[in-house]
């Protein structure tokens, strides 16, 4: 399993992270034997939210994951780097708080679901465009200060609102967690077709990627195997990729893994260094998704790859 660093953190972690949010309505035997498996395969970092869980049981996951692999252990704890995220507010509407009373009372409920006394990250789960980056930044000192979290970071930004939080913000943000798979990566699309009339070239992310290259943020990309958001798979979808799917398990059996592997290796071989938060259930999909971590595409692959995906290459 191949380890990076995680923004300039210091911490070395798994590329590969087991993300947490379909836990919900697993048995706590269910949950750990995905959660065993995929430490046994080398992972050693699990991304919550407070918002996981099922509707009217919000923080379910978290729960579940505390439970079922003991995290008030410290020799568990330590063994791990755990996640979270807030700023979703579950009301009838639905909306977005980064005020500082709300963060500090979320992040109060994720220790105690969690049963831990500290964070290795906490992010920003979806820009609140109502924010007062003052506010967010006397939320972050009083929880670093009482070691209730020690690193942090956003999800879903762009450059801009990165920009703007790190202004106020006395500590480095370390990590953007945005949405990335071959089916669905704007990010890169816009910078490979830059200045052409393509709707691929379309920029709107800012030019994330290349932004959080420069700021040593490091991406983590959630859905790695959907199509949309949350519209399904691609692997195996033969109707609307078929092309993608017949290359990918042609590469699949030249490197003896299953597609599933070689899905990861297309995120992981981007030198960006990114991580990949594996949202499957099934343990041996875990176990598949792994052998993707250190393998190396060849550059005529991982093009081959994403012109099959329907993109073209100017
Ligand atoms: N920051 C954000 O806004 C945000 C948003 C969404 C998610 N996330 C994070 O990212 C993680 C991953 O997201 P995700 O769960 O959407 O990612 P994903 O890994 O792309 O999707 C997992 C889902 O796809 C199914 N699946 C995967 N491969 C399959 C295949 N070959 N055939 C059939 N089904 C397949 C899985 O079913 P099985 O369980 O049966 O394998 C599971 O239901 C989440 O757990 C969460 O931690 C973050």
């Amino acid at each position: 399993m191949k380890q990076i660093e995680v923004g300039k953190s210091g911490i070395k972690a798994s590329n590969i992270v087991l993300g947490c949010m379909r836990l919900k309505g697993k048995t706590p035997q269910e949950a750990e034997k995905i959660i065993r498996t995929a430490l046994e395969e080398g992972i050693n970092y699990f991304d919550h939210a407070d918002v996981y869980g099922s509707p009217g049981r919000r923080g379910e996951c978290e729960e579940i994951f505390s439970k079922a692999i003991g995290l008030n252990n410290p020799a568990v704890r330590e063994s791990m780097f755990i996640q979270s995220k807030c700023g979703i507010v579950k009301s009838e509407t639905g909306s977005y708080d980064f005020s500082k009373e709300h963060i500090l009372s979320a992040v109060d409920g994720i220790l105690k679901r969690l049963d831990t006394d500290y964070l290795d990250f906490l992010l920003l789960h979806r820009p609140d465009s109502l924010m007062e980056p003052e506010e967010v930044a006397e939320a972050f000192e009083k929880l670093y200060t009482e070691g209730k979290v020690r690193h942090f970071g956003v999800s879903n930004q762009n450059p801009m609102q990165v920009e703007l939080l790190q202004k106020y913000i006395p500590y480095k943000l370390e990590v953007n967690q945005l949405q990335l798979s071959i089916a669905h990566c704007p990010m890169i699309d816009s910078g490979i077709s830059v200045n052409m009339g393509a709707d691929q070239s379309v920029n709107r992310e800012g030019s994330v990627l290349e932004y959080s290259r420069l700021k040593d943020m490091t991406i983590q990309a959630w859905s790695p195997f959907q199509k949309g958001f949350f519209g399904g798979p691609f692997l195996g979808d033969m109707e609307q990729y078929g092309e993608l799917n017949k290359t990918i398990d042609r590469i699949a059996k030249k490197y003896e893994v299953t597609n599933t592997a070689i899905a990861v290796a297309w995120i992981t071989r981007h030198p960006a260094n990114i991580q990949v938060i594996l949202g499957t259930t099934n343990p041996q999909r875990i176990k598949d998704a792994c052998r993707g971590s250190d393998i190396l595409l060849t550059r005529d692959e991982w093009y081959e790859i994403y012109q099959s995906s329907g993109k073209i290459l100017p």
